[in-house]
């Protein structure tokens, strides 16, 4: 739907169209942020590029330096592994006039300012996959040449992909950690609260729906309140009830520990990835 508020970026380039690429042209479209026409995807094979076609009716390319140039907004959206030489290919292209934006995890604005020429406005992104149905979880950061209405456009193309904070870069390995690697740990709890369910004797359909929307739920209490998830939990354990029960059962399974440990070692990975 579109938003008069909210004028049109212009021209979009998106390098390296795959999943997230894909699902940030849709959010962007839907949101009447960008033209179908004033977008070229780029991406490494046919077959991709023709869905991209087919889906948006956007242009597409193999030539990175074609599609950057020209562009208002360069969003750049490959695997970190190849981000480096994508970026050293593009930066005759890059021009104080753009913006750039990443959402390659590892790949901080310094290393992609060191890449490309001085002057570009740069801006890091960490969304995450529930972006796909509009409730993703992103956070922008802006580089040494971005001034505020840089960062500000930054964060409001990935409001239309869900929430979006502006956070010191400092903090976008822990995001990734958290937040970007989050919905596949929460995939497990989901599954596993299922099981359970199984395990007592639902349906497994009728056991998934009630597990996912209950954590559906809970994320929304804590969002929508504002209260912290103790207060919250306390509300649903009676004295001696069946809650307290599940509880225990989970403390001495360790979860809570067993999640900390997991956005701990996904943020150390994190810290990793473009250097390998
Ligand atoms: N997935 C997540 O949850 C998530 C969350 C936050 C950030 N990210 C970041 O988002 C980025 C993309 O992840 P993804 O899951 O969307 O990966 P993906 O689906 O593999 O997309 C990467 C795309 O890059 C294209 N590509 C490869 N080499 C290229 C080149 N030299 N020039 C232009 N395009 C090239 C590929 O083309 P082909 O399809 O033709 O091979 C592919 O479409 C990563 O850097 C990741 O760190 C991902």
């Amino acid at each position: 739907m579109k938003d008069e508020q909210t004028p049109t970026i212009g021209r979009l380039a998106v390098i390296g169209a795959g999943t997230m690429g894909e699902t940030l042209i849709a959010a962007l479209l839907d949101a009447g942020r960008v033209d179908a026409g004033a977008i070229v995807a780029t991406a490494k094979h046919g077959r991709r590029l023709a869905r991209l076609r087919e889906r948006f009716g956007v242009a597409t390319s193999r030539d990175n330096r074609q599609a950057a140039q020209g562009a208002d907004v360069v969003l750049l959206a490959v695997k970190p592994q190849v981000a480096p030489a994508v970026l050293a290919e593009l930066a005759p292209d890059l021009g104080p006039q753009q913006l750039l934006i990443s959402i390659v995890a590892g790949l901080t604005t310094a290393r992609m300012e060191s890449l490309i020429g001085e002057g570009v406005p740069v801006a890091r992104a960490m969304p995450n996959t529930p972006s796909r149905i509009r409730c993703g979880m992103t956070a922008v950061c802006g580089g040494r040449w971005a001034e505020e209405r840089h960062t500000e456009l930054a964060r409001q193309l990935f409001a239309s992909t869900g929430r979006c904070l502006v956070l010191d870069e400092k903090y976008f390995d822990a995001v990734t950690g958290l937040s970007a690697s989050g919905p596949a740990f929460l995939y497990i709890v989901i599954e596993a609260l299922a099981e359970g369910g199984v395990k007592v004797g639902l349906p497994r359909t009728v056991a998934t729906e009630l597990a996912a929307q209950t954590c559906l739920g809970a994320a929304r209490m804590v969002l929508d309140t504002g209260h912290h998830p103790a207060l919250l939990k306390d509300e649903v354990t009676t004295p001696a009830g069946c809650t307290m029960d599940g509880i225990l059962t989970l403390e001495e399974g360790g979860l809570r520990v067993t999640l900390i440990k997991a956005v701990v070692e996904a943020t150390r990975r994190a810290r990793e990835l473009v250097e390998d």
